[in-house]
């Protein structure tokens, strides 16, 4: 008998489709990326992320309360910090009534029920560009150092409400050095979602467009992964699991799916992935050109991510994919 099995029966009609369809997404699988910068009343479009804007605190409130209507109830936080308050050892990081911390107090303030993810690393207020702090000699980005700014930083964070603290910025053993601190001023209860394999890309272009944040000298290919590694990502999953982080991220998303998929064979702890700012770039470019339908690509895009094994994505496209998934 010929062609006894054929797959297409169980593509024949759209019930049997969604009948079988082995992997799902609704907007509670997504995280929003929030930038925000000094002011009232702004909200300034980002160049190269069309539809993605600089946010003063009271527009991001608003920003978030839409997306928490359509069901994206998490968001990243990340601050454009102005460069006059930018220097060597990122110390606006720690200003207790600084912008980030206000927006942190203020978003808990109005909507408690919104899960905050901010941002561990020094680049956001670093005069170097740098997510770690500098020898000024050598040029080094010195490792150790740079936990104890993180560790206060990460305090300062959890203190002001931040229920996920996201460290992305690659200092070896920082996700055991936070946790450390936080468990010992008895935070015991904020999260810590690893960015566990982040990779020194030219996806995150657009990202220190939104910020300026772009390294003044040199890359940051010591601290961040690179990308002709695998295995090494599976050392960087056992060290951040092994110090206590609680979801692993890998991060560019589209290019790495591989990674997701290796991660989540050899973890048993949430994964998340973030679909970067490049990743969004492409395809906004590309559809406003005419050269791809845009939100066909998005979504095929973030179940990519689902089917490749991630629980959480962190994207741009946020709010637009929760509107395809409420209609
Ligand atoms: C830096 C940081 C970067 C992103 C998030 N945090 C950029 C970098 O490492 O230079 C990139 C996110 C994106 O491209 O969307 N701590």
């Amino acid at each position: 008998m010929l062609n006894i099995s054929r797959p297409r029966r169980n593509r024949k009609q759209n019930v049997i489709r969604e009948m079988i369809a082995e992997t799902h997404l609704t907007p509670a699988h997504l995280i929003a990326p929030i930038f925000v910068k000094d002011g009232q009343n702004i909200k300034e479009e980002i160049k190269t992320m069309p539809g993605i804007y600089r946010h003063s605190i009271d527009q991001a409130l608003l920003e978030i309360k839409e997306l928490y209507s359509l069901g994206v109830k998490t968001v990243s936080l990340f601050p454009a910090i102005n460069e006059s308050k930018k220097n060597s050892k990122a110390t606006e990081a720690l200003n207790p009534d600084g912008l980030y911390i206000k927006l942190i107090k203020e978003i808990k303030n109005s909507f408690p029920d919104v899960i905050c993810m901010t941002d561990v690393a020094l680049d956001p207020y670093s005069s170097d560009g740098h997510d770690g702090l500098v020898d000024p000699k050598t040029g080094e980005i010195l490792n150790d150092a740079t936990l104890e700014v993180l560790a206060k930083m990460s305090l300062l964070q959890a203190k002001s409400g931040s229920d996920i603290l996201g460290p992305s910025d690659m200092m070896d053993g920082r996700v055991g050095f936070i946790r450390d601190v936080l468990d010992e001023e008895g935070m015991t209860q904020t999260s810590i979602m690893s960015y566990t394999a982040k990779y020194a890309s030219g996806f995150y272009g657009p990202f220190r467009d939104a910020l300026n944040s772009a390294p003044k000298f040199g890359d940051k290919k010591t601290y961040q992964m690179d990308y002709r590694n695998s295995r090494e990502a599976l050392r960087e999953a056992y060290l951040d699991e092994s110090e206590g982080a609680d979801i692993l991220m890998v991060k560019p998303g589209l290019s790495y799916l591989d990674i997701l998929v290796r991660l989540r064979d050899n973890t048993t702890l949430p994964l998340a992935v973030y679909n970067v700012s490049g990743e969004y770039a492409m395809i906004k470019a590309a559809d406003q050109l005419g050269f791809i339908d845009g939100e066909k690509v998005m979504m095929e895009t973030l179940f990519a991510f689902r089917r490749a094994g991630a629980d959480v994505i962190l994207t741009y496209f946020a709010k637009e994919a929760a509107k395809v998934l409420n209609q």
